[in-house]
């Protein structure tokens, strides 16, 4: 994607040192903006739990670096006791998000096929950099098969712009490039279909508010920042075409984890008429559980809720208090919505009904799941 048009993938190694790791810590974001350098695999940890990344396929990407950063410290001797204690920790720094399990699941996996530990850290090298080529090539699908959807709307419209609600930051930031909801607004943009899109600001961490919006106006897509309580209104007045979101993970019966505040948007959109489509790639789909209402929510600190950062007049970065002092306050940071509310679920490999049979024929590899 485009940052002062020049193009920037979110996570790269860095091509002066082949030992470190790029990010932008988008804690920073929209006021500056900063290029961070990971150098050791404890830094991938906190990145990740502190949020200097975010986003189900940034998280799952990090992580595969974060596994290969691992391996350049792991000792010789206690090789693979080494990578399976910094797995089981790296592992636990964000509950929800599917990817990061899955990505250093698949960095162990082709590790062990090795013997020689230096080979080891060649392989976990070159894995951590297919994840993220992968996720990339993935959104890219995404965007093409989103665009179909897009496409069919706007010609009912005959050619008006094709109002798109999102949530939270599904963008080009939260994986490594294009994003998932946005892959397919990238896409329209592309092919001259006006599209306009209603941003939620997202609180408590105000993703949408300081990276969507954000994201969008770098790349000249017409955008709209909103309060998260606006969406309903906007949807009677028949000022919402179509909502797209993402997802922190799926089940592989069609369930749904996304930022909080997702659901409310669905049961809004369905009594409205209004489809709602989830995009993702597929390695968000959570194989094993059939219920999202199993799904791990992760609970933040109360303090993202009782305060609010931004730039204040002489352009310092700064917080403040909204709330009395001893407010107590609770930050559960995801929601799920059920397969029923979902109109389709956008993957890499098509448009998909958000339910089991529909799902696994598209994905065979992974069983019927049963
Ligand atoms: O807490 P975050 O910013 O990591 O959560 C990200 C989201 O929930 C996004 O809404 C997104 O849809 C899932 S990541 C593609």
């Amino acid at each position: 994607m485009q940052i002062n048009n020049r193009h920037y993938r979110t996570i790269w190694p860095d091509p002066d040192n082949s030992r470190q790791i790029c990010i932008i810590d988008q804690r920073q974001l929209p006021h500056e903006f900063v290029i961070e350098t990971l150098t050791s695999p404890e830094q991938v940890v906190t990145a990740i739990k502190d949020m200097h990344v975010r986003g189900a396929g940034l998280i799952g990407a990090t992580a595969g670096f974060g596994m290969f950063l691992a391996s350049l410290q792991a000792p010789d001797m206690g090789f693979t006791s080494y990578m399976e204690k910094y797995a089981k920790t790296l592992g636990s720094s964000r509950p929800t998000a599917r990817n990061l399990v899955w990505a250093i699941d698949r960095v162990l996996a082709a590790i062990a096929k090795d013997t020689d530990i230096e080979q080891k850290r060649s392989t976990a090298f070159a894995t951590a950099c297919a994840i993220a080529d992968e996720d990339a090539l993935f959104c890219q699908q995404i965007g093409q098969h989103g665009l179909a959807i897009i496409e069919e709307i706007s010609r009912k419209k005959q050619g008006a712009p094709v109002n798109i609600l999102t949530h939270c930051n599904a963008g080009w930031l939260a994986f490594v490039d294009y994003g998932s909801a946005t892959a397919p607004i990238y896409a329209a943009r592309d092919v001259g279909i006006p599209v306009h899109v209603w941003v939620d600001e997202t609180r408590p961490w105000n993703q949408g508010a300081r990276l969507t919006a954000w994201e969008l106006q770098q790349e000249n897509i017409a955008n709209t920042l909103i309060c998260d309580n606006c969406g309903g209104h906007l949807m009677q007045n028949g000022m919402v075409d179509m909502v797209i979101v993402g997802t922190d993970r799926t089940t592989h019966t069609g369930d749904v984890a996304n930022k909080i505040g997702t659901y409310l948007k669905a049961l809004a959109a369905r009594d409205n008429n209004i489809p709602f489509y989830v995009a993702l790639p597929s390695s968000t789909f959570d194989w094993k559980l059939d219920k999202g209402m199993h799904i791990p929510i992760e609970q933040r600190s109360g303090e993202e809720v009782t305060t609010i950062s931004g730039k204040d007049a002489q352009g310092a970065i700064t917080t403040v208090t909204l709330a009395a002092a001893d407010t107590k306050s609770a930050n559960y940071s995801f929601d799920v919505t059920p397969a029923r509310l979902i109109t389709g679920l956008i993957t890499e490999r098509g448009v998909v009904k958000a339910e089991r049979q529909a799902i696994h024929r598209l994905f065979p590899e992974n069983g019927t799941g049963r």
